[in-house]
């Protein structure tokens, strides 16, 4: 476990680039098995999760390596399609293989990978979905063991689910005909796994709307591939900003994938300003409290902003109210937020924020990876020192987070314990 000690009161200000995408990254790398070529992608984060899914390709017998900034994956030594209990366990997204790892091999086998701190996440969609494309499923033991020769079908998803999206992209890319999803999710991260998949030569169209229509081809050939940027973490360093009352300039960034985001720094009274690349935010002393917010799917406001930005409003003038449609429980920080003196009440779903003017340090504990954020806001806030707790649920999502705050004028010190102390 390592936690963090954070002091607060400063303002931030500088200039930070931001890293690649997690969760472009994520669906990407499970895609490689989809090729029997090298594949190189650049500006692949180096952060727990993404380990995670490189010791999981690896495990399948795929040779990976890190030359310079790019990474090199190459499936052709694959040879197993049973994903690892402990691996897959801890990465959720691990799921994602399940359509790539059928498409190579004919059969997947998988543990069911458990709930988290937000919610209970169902994987009912991205079942369902494998079943149209011809895949036979049976779910013991705490396992998922499909088989089959995929064929191309029309699937209508109950809900835009991320995850189930991406999953039958990849089962569909080298089908046997046409597939067709339909209230498909429309994040840029699944523009931009479509955008990588065609730059291997298989046929996917409609990314980024609700119809994503995929030709299956026999084989994919290698490609050197770049990865979006990171929305969230954009967000969260642009947020380091708006909450100390600083300037923080944002470099490498996609501003039109956070504008939801920016629209709130605006009404919370920062000044923003993006371009080419670029996203400043020049924070006013003390935000304005931001009337109502709720999370929806792309375009809406992202839900992994949301603790981020409830953070922020904790601090601001006058009173907020957040809700969260995406999942079930993803207020987990409302508590810890409450060590530090910030005032708020949860109804279920929705959140309402009383602003104050002052947070002090604490000892609080990150339940999940967004949430950690969340909490290192406040804590560059607060008055006195802030102890993070599990602070590597942070780092599962964001690459050396503490070096950025420091390069900001904030001070992070880190420290890793070993179990049992
Ligand atoms: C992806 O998760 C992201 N993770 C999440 O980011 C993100 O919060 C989420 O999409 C929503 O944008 C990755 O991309 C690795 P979903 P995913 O399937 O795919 C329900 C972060 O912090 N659902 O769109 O799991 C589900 O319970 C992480 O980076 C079903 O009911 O999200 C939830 O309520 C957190 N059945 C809703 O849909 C299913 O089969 C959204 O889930 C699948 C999902």
């Amino acid at each position: 476990m390592s936690h963090w000690l954070i002091s607060g009161g400063s303002a931030l200000a500088g200039t930070v680039s931001v890293q690649g995408s997690k969760n472009a990254a994520l669906p990407i790398l499970a895609a490689t098995l989809l090729i029997e070529e090298p594949i190189e992608l650049k500006n692949c984060p180096v952060i727990r999760d993404t380990e995670n899914m490189l010791r999981i390709l690896r495990s399948l017998g795929c040779t990976v390596k890190r030359e310079a900034d790019a990474l090199v994956v190459d499936s052709r030594t694959a040879n197993r399609f049973v994903l690892p209990t402990a691996l897959s366990g801890e990465l959720r997204s691990s799921i994602f293989l399940l359509g790539s790892v059928l498409s190579r091999f004919g059969a997947a086998d998988a543990p069911y990978p458990g709930g988290c701190e937000i919610g209970n996440r169902p994987i009912d969609l991205h079942l369902r979905g494998l079943r149209a494309l011809n895949a036979s499923i049976t779910e013991e033991g705490g396992r998922i063991r499909c088989a089959g020769s995929l064929t191309g079908a029309t699937v209508d998803l109950g809900y835009p689910s991320v995850g189930a999206t991406e999953n039958i992209m990849l089962a569909a890319c080298r089908a046997a005909g046409t597939t067709t999803i339909r209230n498909a999710a429309c994040e840029p991260e699944i523009v931009d796994l479509q955008n990588f998949l065609c730059a291997c030569g298989f046929r996917v169209q409609g990314a980024g709307t609700p119809t994503v229509v995929i030709d299956g081809v026999k084989q994919g050939h290698g490609t050197s591939y770049r990865i979006m940027p990171d929305r969230i973490v954009t967000g969260t360093y642009l947020l380091l900003g708006a909450i100390t009352g600083g300037d923080v300039t944002v470099t490498g960034a996609q501003a039109e994938t956070v504008n939801p985001l920016l629209m709130k720094l605006s009404e919370c009274g920062c000044l923003v300003t993006a371009r080419d690349g670029s996203v400043r935010v020049k924070a006013p002393k003390r935000p304005r409290a931001v009337g109502f917010t709720e999370t929806r799917p792309y375009p809406g406001f992202p839900t992994d902003l949301q603790p981020q930005l409830f953070a922020l409003l904790s601090v601001a003038e006058g009173t907020s109210v957040v809700t969260e449609n995406v999942f079930e429980s993803r207020f987990r920080h409302a508590q810890e937020l409450r060590k530090m003196g910030a005032e708020n009440r949860i109804l279920d779903r929705t959140a309402i924020i009383t602003g104050v003017e002052k947070l002090h340090g604490a000892c609080v504990t990150a339940h999940d990876l967004r949430g950690g954020a969340a909490l290192a806001l406040a804590g560059l806030f607060a008055e006195g020192e802030t102890q993070i707790l599990h602070a590597e649920r942070i780092e599962r999502g964001y690459e050396r987070m503490d070096s950025v705050i420091a390069l900001l004028g904030g001070t992070v010190t880190r420290k890793e314990e070993s179990i049992g102390e």
